[in-house]
């Protein structure tokens, strides 16, 4: 029987454990898909730790790449044999083979790698609806400066390269200086170590006392005051995630007092909702990939499973661009 990452209950890295799974044929509006690839995200560690809480038993993994294997009834635009990619809800893709709703299915380009198609659909997809679509008031135009935390990560790496193509500052903060230098490499127009120096004064200064019309925060409770600060009047703030910790309660009125600003709270999941606008995005990404104006930043590469030890080296910090799980 194929293999699977597994978790019975919330907790550590300790709790994955690699099981047999039986896999069945793939019911109506379903595929079958033997991965060659599966990425490794932030998302996977708020499920593994009951943070983001699912029924369990579970197998991790919101993004992988593969073949399909075999097509249920009513799935017009995948065939047998088909190179594809998807990042989507529900969770399994930590597995040797899957069955799959195939609407979050598309087909990758040959161009593009397994291992690329992995790490980019989740995390680059994101990027996608950020830069694209959840745009400050009045809309960004080259030359803008945007605020970028964790920019040396998967989903980091990608914003810095995608950023630049749309000829936006992005001002990448980091954990260390080789994390910003790899930012800066990637296209940040600033970098700031947040581990050691202060991101708010340093965003005024760099923006010459004006603050930034966006931040795109992903890493929740340790920067969410400072990113509201680093805002011009009228900003966006973009909170995508909690790298650190969940974005404690806060009172609206802070908002008033801080500029007029904007908040809002996106995920993925409500962007790629349906077939059409998954594969519109895609179209979006794989041609930014394809043109080699974005490069997809494979840092770290794991047996199927060593999962664990992909999961103790992102919670701690301790990779820079995408990870991915080979079966
Ligand atoms: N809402 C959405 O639609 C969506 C979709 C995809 C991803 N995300 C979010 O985007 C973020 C990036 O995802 P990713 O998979 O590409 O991960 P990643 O950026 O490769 O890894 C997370 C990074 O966060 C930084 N960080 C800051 N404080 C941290 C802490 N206390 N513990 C651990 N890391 C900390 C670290 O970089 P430094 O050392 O440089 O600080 C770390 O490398 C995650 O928060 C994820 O949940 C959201």
């Amino acid at each position: 029987m194929p293999l699977a990452i597994q978790i019975q209950q919330f907790g550590g890295p300790e709790v994955l454990q690699c099981v047999e799974v039986a896999v069945g044929a793939p019911g109506p509006g379903e595929v079958r898909i033997r991965h060659h690839a599966c990425g490794v995200n932030f998302i996977d560690i708020y499920q593994r730790i009951g943070l983001y809480a699912n029924p369990l038993p579970m197998v991790l993994g919101m993004e992988g790449a593969g073949v399909v294997e075999a097509v249920g009834e009513g799935v017009a635009h995948l065939r047998v044999g088909d190179r594809v990619a998807y990042a989507s809800q529900p969770p399994g893709a930590y597995a040797e083979v899957r069955v799959m709703p195939a609407k979050c299915v598309v087909r990758l380009p040959q161009s593009i790698s397994f291992e690329q198609g992995a790490a980019m659909m989740l995390k680059g997809l994101t990027v996608q609806y950020l830069l694209r679509k959840t745009q400050p008031q009045g809309g960004l135009q080259p030359g803008d400066f945007v605020l970028f935390h964790a920019a040396a990560g998967g989903v980091g790496l990608i914003a810095c390269q995608w950023a630049k193509a749309m000829g936006l500052q992005l001002i990448g903060t980091a954990g260390s200086d080789e994390k910003c230098e790899l930012a800066r490499q990637h296209g940040a127009a600033h970098v700031i170590n947040y581990r050691r120096e202060n991101f708010v004064e340093r965003v005024k200064e760099i923006t010459g006392g004006r603050g930034v019309k966006v931040v795109y925060d992903s890493v929740g409770k340790d920067t969410w005051d400072g990113s509201l600060d680093s805002l011009q009047p009228f900003g966006l703030m973009v909170s995508f995630g909690n790298a650190s910790g969940p974005v404690p309660p806060f009172s609206v009125s802070t908002l008033a007092a801080k500029g007029s600003l904007y908040v809002t709270r996106p995920t993925i999941f409500t962007h790629i909702a349906t077939r059409e606008a998954t594969q519109a995005m895609a179209d979006d990404l794989f041609s930014m990939v394809t043109s080699g104006q974005v490069r997809i930043p494979v840092g770290h590469r794991y047996p199927l499973r060593d999962a664990a030890q992909a999961h103790r080296d992102l919670e701690s910090r301790a990779t820079t661009g995408c990870s991915v799980l080979l079966p």
